[in-house]
C-alpha cells in the first residue's frame, strides 16, 4: 500500500533568526531549498502516495520556486496551516483524507536528512498492522533537569527514553479523529503527532530513527546541514 503524506511548512522558524531567503524550510542547503530536499526523498520512495505540503499564507512564491524543481513525479496539493504545528498538521489530515488514501506519514519539512530505510521500517510497522508508529533513537547523553536554566536540580536516568523524529505514520482514520478530538478539547500546542495518539490512547509503536535525521532549528543547523550536503557534493 501506499502512504499519503502531509508535510508542514507553515512554521515562520523564529529560533532560526532572520534570512532574506526565508523561514528556515526555504533556506538553502546544497545550493536548494530545505523543503526540495525533503519533498525528493519522498519522491524517489515508491511507497508514496498523495502529497499535501501545508503552508503559510505568506509563503506562496517560496513554496512556488522550491517545487518548481520537482517535475511530476509527485501528486503535491497545498493548504494553509495554522497557528501552531499542531493546527497546521489536522488541517493537512483533513486535507488528506479527501484523497481516500488509507495511511498517512507526518514529516516535518526542516527533516530533510530522512531516507528511504527509515521510510520502509515505518511502512513495514503499519504494514504489520500498527496504528500510530514513531521514528525514534535511543538518548546518548546524560540529561540534566534544571528548571531555571542555570542550577542543575537533578540528573533524570536515561534508561527507556527515546528522542523523537518524523516521519510519524498512522491509520489515517484514526490520527485524524484523536487529532480532531484534541482541536475540540481546546489543545493545540501538542508538538508531535505521536503524543496526540498517546493522549487519545492509540498504542504508539517505536522502530528505529536514524542519527542522521536531525531537525533544522538553529541557524548553526542550517550551516552544517549546508557544508554536509556541500561536502558530500565534491
Ligand atoms: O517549530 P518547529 O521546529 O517545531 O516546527 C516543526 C515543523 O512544523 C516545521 O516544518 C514547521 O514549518 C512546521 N510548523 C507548521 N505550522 C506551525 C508551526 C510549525 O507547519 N504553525
Amino acid at each position: 500500500f501506499s502512504c499519503g503524506v502531509v508535510l508542514v511548512a507553515a512554521g515562520r522558524g523564529e529560533r532560526a533568526g532572520q534570512s532574506a531567503e526565508g523561514p528556515k524550510q526555504y533556506r538553502r542547503i546544497g545550493n536548494r531549498p530545505v523543503i526540495a530536499h525533503t519533498l525528493d526523498v519522498f519522491a524517489t520512495w515508491p511507497g508514496t502516495g498523495p502529497v499535501v505540503v501545508v503552508m503559510h499564507p505568506d509563503d506562496e512564491a517560496l513554496l512556488a520556486a522550491a517545487l518548481e524543481r520537482m517535475g511530476d513525479s509527485l501528486a503535491v496539493s497545498v493548504v494553509h496551516g495554522g497557528a501552531t504545528r499542531q493546527l497546521s498538521v489536522l488541517a493537512g489530515l483533513e486535507a488528506l483524507a479527501r484523497t481516500g488514501v488509507k495511511h498517512a506519514m507526518i514529516q516535518d519539512a526542516v527533516r530533510p536528512f530522512i531516507d528511504h530505510a527509515l521510510l520502509d521500517r515505518c511502512r513495514a510497522a503499519l504494514d504489520g498492522g500498527a496504528e500510530a508508529v514513531l521514528p525514534a533513537i535511543a538518548v546518548a547523553d546524560t540529561l540534566k533537569r534544571a528548571t531555571d536554566g542555570r542550577i542543575v536540580e537533578e540528573t533524570v536516568p536515561r534508561g527507556g527514553l527515546y528522542a523523537a523524529q518524523t516521519p510519524q505514520c498512522f491509520r489515517l482514520e484514526a490520527i485524524l479523529a484523536a487529532h480532531r478530538a484534541a482541536s475540540a478539547s481546546g489543545r493545540s500546542d501538542f508538538t508531535d503527532d505521536a503524543s496526540i495518539a498517546e493522549w487519545a490512547g492509540i498504542p504508539v509503536v517505536l522502530v528505529e530513527g536514524s542519527s542522521d535525521n536531525i531537525k533544522l532549528t538553529l541557524q548553526r543547523d542550517i550551516s552544517m546541514a549546508d557544508e554536509r550536503l556541500t561536502r558530500h557534493a565534491l
